[in-house]
Parts: C-alpha cells; structure tokens; sequence
C-alpha cells in the first residue's frame, strides 16, 4: 500500500498508520549509517506465509475510468507489455521485473515472469460519480466484472485488476495519502475476492506530488522538474505509481504475504521502501542516477516503443533497492 507525502510527514506517518510513502522525500529515516539505495539492516521484509502470485501468467484488466484518450492508453498498455518483453535494450522495463521474480511462496514458487495485458473495460460516464471511496471504487470493479456487455473475465488466481482514474477524478486521499494502492475485492460488494489496483491521473489534481519529479510540490519551489519521456505528465507520472503497484500486488495480493513491519493493516511493502529511488546513489531526498535522451527527457528504463521512469524495488537478497542494471541481461 503506498502513497506519496512530504518528508516530516512521511516519518510521522511511516511510523505510526503505514506503509505509506512518498517518493523524493521516502527514505530520509533510513540515511543513518549506511545509505546506498535505501539499504538498511532495520528493514526486516518478511513472508507471512500467503499467496503470491506465481502461477506461469499474470494477467492485467484495466479499467479506464473517466475521459481517457488513445495515446494516454496506449503508454499505459506499452508499459505493462513491457514487463514481459524480451527484446528491449537495457536497462529495461522486464530487467526491472527480475527483482520482483526474486520472491517466493511457501513452496518456492517465484512470482511469474509472464505479466499479459488482458481484456479492458471503459466506464467512461463515471458510473460512480467523480469522487471515489475506497467501497465505490470496488464498485466500480464490481460493474466492470458484472457488466451485461463484455464483462471482464473472472480471474482471482492470477489476475490483477488495474482502475485507473482520469485527471478530473479524486478518489479518497488522492494527494493526501496516497497516488494509488492495491488491495483485494470484498466478496459482499464484488462477488469475489479479486486482487486490485487504483493509479490516479494526477495532472490537475497533484502532479507535484504523483508526477514527481516531472512536475514539483508548490511548496518545495528549489526543486526542478525534469521532462516526462513521453509528453504527458500525468499519465509518465502514474507509470512509476502502476510499476509500484504491480509489484506490491504480485508480492502481497492479499495482504499476507511480503511486507515489513509487523502490522498487516499498514504494510510496508517491496516497493514501498524504494519510493523515490531511480538510480545508483538514490535515497534520501535523492533520486539516483536518471538517463537523459537527445530530446531531454529523463528516463531509467526502457519498454516497447518507449522510455520509463520507474522506482526501483526492495531486494530482499541483498537488502536493497534494485533496479534494471542489477539483474539486466
Ligand atoms: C501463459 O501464456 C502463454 C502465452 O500466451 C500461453 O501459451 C500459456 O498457455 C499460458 N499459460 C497458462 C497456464 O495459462
Ligand atoms: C527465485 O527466487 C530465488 C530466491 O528465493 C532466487 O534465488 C532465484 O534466482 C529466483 N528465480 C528467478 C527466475 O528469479
């Protein structure tokens, strides 16, 4: 479960309700003795003994809540066919994945390597209205699944349903508390227990928050944004957030799987404890070592026709955060 704050009240809240985080200011309480890529001996990332998802496919089911335009989706949809994809140049977007295939069920099972972008569901007159709660967004879930025209597949083994919510949407602590979290249908509302997602478009709302660092806070006016690799603020800013996700998803679907920390209400998760790390150096109020194209933009990964910017992820085998160069090949 992430979320993005300023620093102070990041430590506040790391500590005290969670697993939230936020991505420049996330790592400042580990920069004690040692800060290299947010490594830290307090970090005690642990498996509660849940399900993971290691079946030899996950399949993701967006679902295009609000106003979406093609080119919008069509970074997204690359994104997400990027995790799996082969022939990339590195570093790239399935490199980044080889960190999250590290951890294991009970069996010894890894997290699949396959992530397949699968059917997709509009609800393009905001059936839930603009601003959602954590219960409406799985009614939004709910309709999608139920839908009397081409309903999405059933899919509580492996698949993994991705809301995400056009700029004019606020979803509670949007901003706030959070630029996405995942978490698992109720069977009373949905019928199923189905994992989920939710990522906000935040270009209105709070790209000084959820699009960091392609826009920056008001209330941080030293900082410099840098250029988004694919000319949509918003939408390059959730692909980090989606990344971020996936990843928590893929390693706790239900909430009792991989997380640090010894409260399942407010896990800290493997992506969690890397939010605002992009590169070597990262931690701190320091993003790491970024690419920067011809074009100017800054990027640290590469996918199917485009460029990334991805936090990296908690390493529970070297007690670090990871990104594509350490396991690329
Ligand atoms: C996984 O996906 C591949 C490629 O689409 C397919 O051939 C295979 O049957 C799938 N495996 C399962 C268990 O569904
Ligand atoms: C599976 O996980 C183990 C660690 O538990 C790791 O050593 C191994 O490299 C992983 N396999 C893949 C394919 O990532």
């Amino acid at each position: 479960m992430p979320s993005k704050l300023p620093k102070l009240v990041m430590i506040f809240i790391f500590f005290t309700t969670s697993a939230n985080a936020w991505r420049p200011w996330a790592n400042q309480m580990f920069e004690g003795s040692k800060r290299f890529e947010g490594s830290s001996e307090l970090v005690d990332m642990k498996y509660h003994m849940g399900p993971v998802l290691t079946d030899e496919n996950i399949t993701i089911y967006p679902i295009w809540y609000g106003k979406w335009g093609k080119s919008q989706k069509m970074i997204i949809r690359d994104f997400i066919n990027s995790i799996s994809a082969v022939n990339n140049k590195a570093p790239s977007v399935s490199g980044w994945w080889k960190t999250v295939q590290l951890y294991t069920d009970q069996t010894g099972a890894n997290i699949s390597r396959n992530v397949f972008l699968g059917h997709d569901k509009n609800d393009r007159f905001y059936s839930q209205g603009k601003s959602l709660t954590r219960l409406t967004v799985q009614k939004v879930i709910k309709n999608a699944v139920n839908s009397r025209s081409k309903p999405l597949p059933i899919n509580p083994k492996t698949g993994v349903y991705l809301l995400l919510t056009s700029d004019d949407v606020y979803v509670q602590d949007f901003c706030q508390g959070a630029c996405g979290f995942h978490y698992f249908t109720f069977p009373s509302i949905v019928g199923y227990t189905l994992p989920y997602a939710w990522i906000g478009n935040s270009a209105k709302l709070c790209p000084g928050v959820c699009a960091y660092p392609f826009a920056v806070p008001n209330f941080m006016p030293k900082l410099r944004s840098v250029k988004s690799p694919n000319d949509d603020v918003g939408v390059d800013g959730m692909i980090s957030v989606i990344a971020h996700e996936l990843a928590e998803v893929a390693t706790n679907p239900l909430d009792n799987a991989w997380f640090a920390g010894s409260d399942p209400v407010f896990p800290v998760e493997i992506a969690d404890l890397c939010e605002g790390i992009y590169g070597t150096g990262g931690g701190g109020s320091y993003t790491g070592q970024m690419l920067n194209g011809v074009d100017g933009a800054t990027y640290n990964m590469h996918g199917i026709r485009r460029r990334f910017l991805v936090q990296w992820v908690w390493n529970h085998m070297v007690n670090y955060c990871t990104g594509p160069n350490a396991l690329d090949q």
